[in-house]
């Protein structure tokens, strides 16, 4: 569950709220020595599964300048009603002060906004009185002095390289650009630990398209999913019937929700507690043609943890009005702008919700992470039985053997062996390997399996000989 999740996180070093000596900021978290190898494990099958579609990566700046954003539509356009209450001194998403007063109308832009509140009277969800003000609250945070904000998504940086990476790709598209950094947005109401925070960790991708040709590669059938187009049906289906169907576009954008439904999965989320939803027309970021977002369950809730938005030549096409770079290209003497798809992955809410869906108690109340081998901070933990002696020398020997080959490995001498188990249970750590007397006898080890607290016997050098220990 959520909550206990949320305190293995502090107690065990996953990650806690940011800057708690000074009282705590809401809105930020830190990863500690475990989520940091958690997120570091994300981020890298994200990368390697695009690096399969040729994707190229760049790094570009948080900070970015004024034009750029003027251009793109952020300035203008990128900003959420907020609602103030002057009595208790607290603001709102508009959202949450209408779903406070059980209304179910969604205000299309600020004037109907004004509309609701002087219609019924809002109350403000904290002291009741009557809210005061509503109006609109751009979300990028700005440094004053300099005309610069820092970005609130990464997308931007590759947008204005579009023209030399183009180039550096011998002006060939499809061309797919992706990104890992950091994205920053000034919250009205943070909440709820990973997720929604000012400063938040993306992985994007923009796939870059001429706009008469959206095909990518062929789909291949994969598990059913649930998909919810936004014309009210609930389907479960693969995506591949999806595209056929034509309850999603275009072949490109269908490639792109199989890919991210098979990435998540393979970090390890439940097919189950996945689900595809596509944006009402009025709920679309303003650059977007079509939305469809990958939600998560957690608890009872489904939240946004990937976004896969059709962004069409919005983007190109205002830097090309706006700067010193004409971004047309021309394929076969007409001159376009690429149309773009973008699956933007939400690394935080992805880590909590394979946190969340992960974990488990056994009947002993001990509790579990079943995290996937390929996320998990460890992949093994060594211990020896007894903390002195032959044993803790040939568990340490073992132990700097195996880390040549796998660094991701903990060696463990305190306590009991069952508490070393359950330490490492806790923490998703897959495989733990006790040497004991009988390795001094003929160099077995016992291996001890987290999912079915089984033990097997096996040949240290077997175990050596091993190049990843997946297998183990
Ligand atoms: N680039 C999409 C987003 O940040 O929401």
């Amino acid at each position: 569950m959520y909550s206990d999740i949320i305190e293995i996180a502090k107690r065990r070093g996953f990650f806690w709220p940011s800057f708690s000596i000074y009282g705590g900021f809401s809105g930020f978290y830190d990863y500690g020595p475990l989520g940091t190898l958690l997120k570091d494990n994300i981020i890298k099958i994200w990368k390697e599964s695009y690096l399969n579609d040729d994707t190229i990566f760049i790094d570009t700046p948080n900070l970015t300048p004024e034009p750029v954003f003027k251009a793109s539509g952020h300035i203008a356009r990128f900003a959420d009603i907020a609602a103030e209450c002057k009595k208790c001194n607290n603001k709102f998403k508009f959202e949450t002060v209408l779903s406070y007063n059980n209304i179910s109308k969604i205000p299309k832009n600020i004037d109907e906004a004004v509309e609701l509140k002087n219609e019924f009277k809002l109350k403000c969800p904290v002291c009741n009185s009557i809210i005061d003000n509503v109006y609109n609250f751009n979300l990028m945070f700005k440094a004053e002095n300099n005309n610069l904000y820092l970005r609130p998504e990464t997308a931007q940086g590759i947008f204005v390289n579009f023209k030399l990476i183009y180039n550096y790709n011998r002006g060939k598209l499809p061309l797919i650009i992706g990104q890992a950094g950091k994205g920053f947005r000034n919250e009205i109401a943070p909440r709820q630990s990973l997720i929604r925070l000012k400063e938040f960790n993306q992985c994007e991708i923009e796939a870059f398209f001429d706009p008469d040709n959206l095909y990518f590669k062929e789909l291949y059938d994969y598990k059913k999913i649930k998909l919810r187009p936004n014309t009210g049906e609930e389907y479960n289906i693969t995506v591949k019937d999806a595209m056929e169907k034509g309850i999603i576009g275009s072949n490109a954008f269908a490639y792109f929700v199989l890919k991210t439904q098979y990435i998540l999965e393979y970090m390890g989320m439940d097919n189950e507690k996945l689900r595809f939803r596509q944006h009402e027309p009025d709920e679309r970021a303003h650059y977007a043609a079509d939305s469809w977002d990958a939600e998560a369950l957690i608890d009872n809730d489904w939240f946004e943890i990937v976004g896969i938005a059709n962004r069409t030549d919005f983007d190109l096409k205002n830097h090309d009005e706006n700067s010193n770079e004409p971004m047309k290209i021309k394929i076969n003497d007409n001159e376009i702008i690429p149309y773009v798809i973008e699956p933007s992955y939400g690394i935080d809410r992805i880590i909590l919700a394979l946190l969340v869906q992960s974990y488990y108690e056994r009947d002993n109340k001990f509790k579990v992470l079943k995290l996937n081998y390929n996320i998990a901070p460890y992949h093994i933990a060594v211990f020896p039985l007894m903390r002195k002696g032959e044993l803790k020398e040939k568990a340490l020997q073992l132990y700097n053997e195996i880390k040549k080959i796998d660094r991701y490995i903990y060696y463990d001498e305190s306590g009991s062996i069952g508490k070393r188990y359950a330490r490492q249970d806790e923490i998703g750590t897959p495989y733990c390997i006790t040497v004991d007397y009988q390795t001094i006898e003929d160099n077995t080890v016992t291996v001890r399996y987290r999912d079915t607290m089984k033990q097997k016997r096996v040949k240290m050098d077997d175990i050596l000989l091993k190049n990843n220990f997946e297998n183990l």
